[in-house]
C-alpha cells in the first residue's frame, strides 16, 4: 500500500497558505511528520483523512484519488485528531464500543474482544469503567489512540499523539506503533518534538511554513548535519556575539565563560571542535537554513 501526495496546496479562507506544493510518497511503516507549530502538519492530516479538501493537488491511495472515495478512505483510516475530545458521557469501554460501531464493527462479540485488547494495549484496562471525561490528560490521549486503532485500520494517522503523555506512556506508545508496523500498515504520526521521531520511524518529513524541506530517513537527516555542529569555549563577549548569528544548542558555564554547542558554518577564526550530530542538531540545522527542497 502507498499514499501519494501530489502538488498539494491549501489556502485557508482569509488567504493563509498552510500547505505549499507538497509532493510526498508514503509507504508502509512508520512515517514521522516533524515541524514546528504552525508548519501545516494538522492541515495535511485533515486532508489525508478527507475531513478537509485541498485548494489544489491530489492525494492517491494505491492510485485512487481519495476525494472520489471518501467513504472507503474513512473505513481504512484510524485517526486521532490533535484536539481530540469526548463529547458524550460514556465510560471508557463504552466510548471504544461507540467508536467501533461507527467504524462498522457490527458483531458485538468481536467488539467486546477488540475493546479489551485495545484497553490492555494502551494500559487502560483497569480504568475501563471510568467515565472517559474523568480520565487524566495522558489517559484521555491513550483512549484517543485506542479509538483510532480499534477497527484494524490499514492507515493510522495520529496527530501529536504524545501530547500530554509521560515518559513511560511515550515508550508504551512507541512500542505499540512498532508492533503495528510489523503488519502491512501505514502509520503517520505528527509531532513538534524531535525526540518523538525515534529509530522506530523508518521515514520522516520535515515541514516548515507549509513547505516540505526534508523527506527521507532520520539517519540521512543526521548525516546532512555532519560538519555543522561545533563545541567551543567562549568568553561572555564572544557568546553574546555568536548568539546573534547562530542557533546555540547548549550552554554550560565554564571558567569565566561558556562551553557552548552551536550549529552552522564555523567562523574561520574560531577554535572549535566538531560534534557528532544527532537528530536534534540536524533539525536545528535544517530549520535554520530553511533550505527548500534540499532533499536529494
Ligand atoms: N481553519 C483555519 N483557518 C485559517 N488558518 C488556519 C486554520 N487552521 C490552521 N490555520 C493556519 O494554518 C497554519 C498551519 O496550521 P496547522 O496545520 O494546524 O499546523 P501544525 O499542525 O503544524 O501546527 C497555521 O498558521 C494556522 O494558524
Ligand atoms: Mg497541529
Amino acid at each position: 500500500m502507498k499514499i501519494e501526495i501530489k502538488k498539494l496546496n491549501k489556502v485557508y479562507p482569509g488567504g493563509y497558505k498552510a500547505l505549499d506544493g507538497i509532493d510526498l510518497t508514503i509507504n508502509e511503516g512508520i512515517f514521522g511528520l516533524l515541524g514546528p507549530n504552525g508548519a501545516g502538519k494538522s492541515t495535511l492530516m485533515r486532508i489525508l483523512v478527507t475531513l478537509m479538501q485541498p485548494t489544489s493537488g491530489e492525494v492517491l491511495i494505491d492510485g485512487r484519488d481519495i476525494s472520489k472515495h471518501r467513504r472507503k478512505v474513512r473505513e481504512m483510516v484510524g485517526y486521532l485528531p490533535q484536539d481530540f475530545r469526548f463529547f458524550a458521557k460514556l465510560r471508557s469501554w463504552e466510548f471504544l464500543d461507540y467508536a467501533a460501531r461507527l467504524a462498522g464493527m457490527n458483531s458485538k462479540k468481536d467488539r467486546r474482544e477488540r475493546i479489551d485488547e485495545m484497553l490492555t494495549s494502551v494500559g487502560l484496562y483497569e480504568f475501563r469503567n471510568r467515565m472517559a471525561n474523568k480520565l487524566s490528560g495522558g489517559m484521555k490521549r491513550r483512549l484517543g489512540i485506542a479509538q483510532a486503532l480499534i477497527a484494524y485500520p490499514s492507515i493510522i494517522i495520529v496527530d501529536e499523539p504524545t501530547t500530554g503523555l509521560d515518559p513511560e506512556e511515550r515508550i508504551r506508545f512507541r512500542n505499540l506503533m512498532s508492533d503495528l508496523s510489523r503488519t502491512e500498515t501505514i502509520i503517520i504520526l505528527s509531532t513538534h518534538i524531535v525526540g518523538d521521531i525515534s529509530s522506530t520511524c523508518n521515514q520522516m518529513a520535515l515541514l516548515n511554513e507549509g513547505a516540505l524541506i526534508y523527506h527521507g530517513t532520520p539517519d540521512l537527516l543526521v548525516e546532512k548535519a555532519k560538519g555543522y555542529v561545533w563545541r567551543a569555549e567562549v568568553s561572555q563577549e564572544e557568546y553574546e556575539h555568536l548568539k546573534e548569528d547562530y542557533p546555540i544548542i547548549s550552554t554550560i558555564p565554564s571558567g569565566t565563560g561558556w562551553e557552548i554547542q552551536f550549529v552552522g558554518e564555523k567562523p574561520s577564526s574560531m577554535k572549535a571542535h566538531r560534534v557528532e550530530p544527532n537528530l536534534e542538531h540536524a533539525y536545528v540545522h535544517y530549520m535554520d537554513n530553511n533550505l527548500n527542497h534540499w532533499n536529494l
